[in-house]
């Protein structure tokens, strides 16, 4: 287990840039399973959760090629694998390998996907999604199988309703339908989030036949999709993490690389709190802002303020002036990290598991931690650079899941960072 050890009230300054989006790009290396050939992915972030996903798919005997940020992945030998369940554990977006891999082969077994420290993480919705359009399931206590109907009738129609917006559960369906020969799909109270949209794209550069209006989506089934080029999306979590941590830490800086609308309801927030931004095409200027004031942050599905923004937010609810209110409206176990903070100095008064008040500024003191999640532990990195003197965060391995080689990225804008071995 590598730890972070961190010197904090460091003036940072200068430009980080944004890497590729996590939960697009693992969708899309997902969403390659589908044809047989070379596709290729640029703008691929080299991190934990990425190589997971390779490691499955090796599995299958899908081969790829890393050169930097470009991902090429070789799907012409790909078979029927067995994956390792501990690694489907791992990583919650195996899940998303069903669509592809029921849609190549007729049947597909996976082991549970596992739950995390954020909250119990079902697949029921995915489930219901699936048979909606007439796939068995059969579940027992260690595995899921999926097996896809045989003689389908020419030119139907079926529809998907998710009673509840799940970003993974549109995707699978997503994934799987796209290559449904004369088979259409409808899917309403579909996820709209910017990662869905550029899988979209990818499917259709593709050749799928997909339309989006509002939260439906409408799917012509077609079978010949081609492997392609494309270029994942910039991380809109990376970079509101980076906002924050600007913001947080008083500091001037400039955030390459960004599609400036992803963020609009962190700004929107920064806009009320008084934190001066300027955006210009794709990168943002977080000025240096000494007096912001306190808010509400209300969680929930694109457009509105994303839940994984809702940890890093909330170190920076720490410095503001006054009471703000946080509320967790995604996940029933996010709000574990500020028991963290406020062993740190942090003012906050968690109401229950949903729901905190911080009041600020406080003054933070560096103490030693374990990272409880990705974005938990991005917090503390946060937090860490925010606090007088050093702070330790255990489980490093927890941050390099989604932020690649994210120290290195740091010391480059002036802060006291090493990763221990
Ligand atoms: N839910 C169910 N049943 C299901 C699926 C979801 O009850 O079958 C519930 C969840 O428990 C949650 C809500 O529905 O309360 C929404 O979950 P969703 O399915 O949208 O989440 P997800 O697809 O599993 C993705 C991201 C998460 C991100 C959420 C919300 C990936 C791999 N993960 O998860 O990202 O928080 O959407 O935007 O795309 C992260 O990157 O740190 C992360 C956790």
């Amino acid at each position: 287990m590598a730890k972070f050890i961190i010197e904090g009230k460091q003036k940072l300054s200068g430009e980080i840039e944004v890497y590729g989006a996590k939960n697009a790009a693992i969708k899309m290396i997902a969403g390659a399973c589908l044809f047989s050939g070379k596709t290729v992915l640029e703008n691929v972030p080299d991190i934990l959760d990425i190589q997971k996903i390779i490691t499955i798919l090796e599995f299958f005997g899908v081969r790829f090629l890393r050169n930097g940020h470009t991902l090429e992945i070789d799907t012409s030998n790909m078979t029927l694998g067995d994956p390792d369940p501990k690694l489907v554990g791992e990583i919650r977006a195996s899940i998303v390998l069903v669509g592809p891999l029921l849609s190549r082969f007729g049947k597909v077994k996976i082991p549970h996907p596992g739950g995390c420290m954020i909250g119990s993480r079902p697949i029921d919705l995915h489930i219901k999604a699936f048979k909606d359009l007439s796939v068995k399931v059969i579940e027992n206590n260690k595995f899921y199988q999926f097996e896809a109907p045989v003689n389908l009738s020419e030119n139907k129609t079926s529809q998907v309703n998710f009673k509840k917006i799940s970003v993974t559960g549109t995707e699978n369906i997503l994934l799987y339908a796209s290559n449904l020969e004369n088979q259409d799909t409808i899917i309403t109270n579909a996820a709209i989030e910017p990662e869905v949209i550029d899988l979209i794209k990818f499917l259709k550069t593709a050749g799928a036949e997909i339309a989006v209006s509002k939260r439906e989506i409408s799917i012509k089934g077609k079978k010949n999709l081609s492997p392609v080029r494309y270029r994942v999306m910039p991380d809109r979590i990376e970079a509101g993490t980076f906002a924050i941590l600007a913001a947080a830490t008083k500091s001037d800086l400039k955030i390459l690389n960004l599609v400036p609308n992803h963020l609009e309801s962190l700004l929107d927030k920064f806009k009320i709190m008084g934190i001066q931004f300027e955006i210009n095409d794709n990168s943002l200027y977080i000025k240096t802002s000494p007096d912001f004031q306190a808010i509400s942050i209300n969680t929930g599905e694109y457009p509105d303020f994303p839940t994984d923004l809702q940890p890093p937010m909330g170190i920076l609810l720490t410095q503001a002036q006054g009471r703000s209110m946080i509320k967790e409206n995604i996940f029933d176990h996010r709000l574990e990290y500020l028991k963290q903070l406020e062993k740190m100095g942090a003012k906050i008064d968690l109401i229950d598991t949903k729901q905190a008040e911080i009041t600020g500024p406080a003054k933070l003191s560096g103490i030693k931690l374990d990272s409880l999640d990705l974005r938990a532990g991005a917090t503390l990195l946060i937090a860490g650079l925010v606090a007088s003197g050093t702070t330790e965060i255990n489980n490093a391995e927890n941050i390099d899941r989604g932020y690649e080689k994210i120290e290195d990225r740091l010391k480059r804008i002036g802060a006291k960072i090493k990763r221990v071995l």
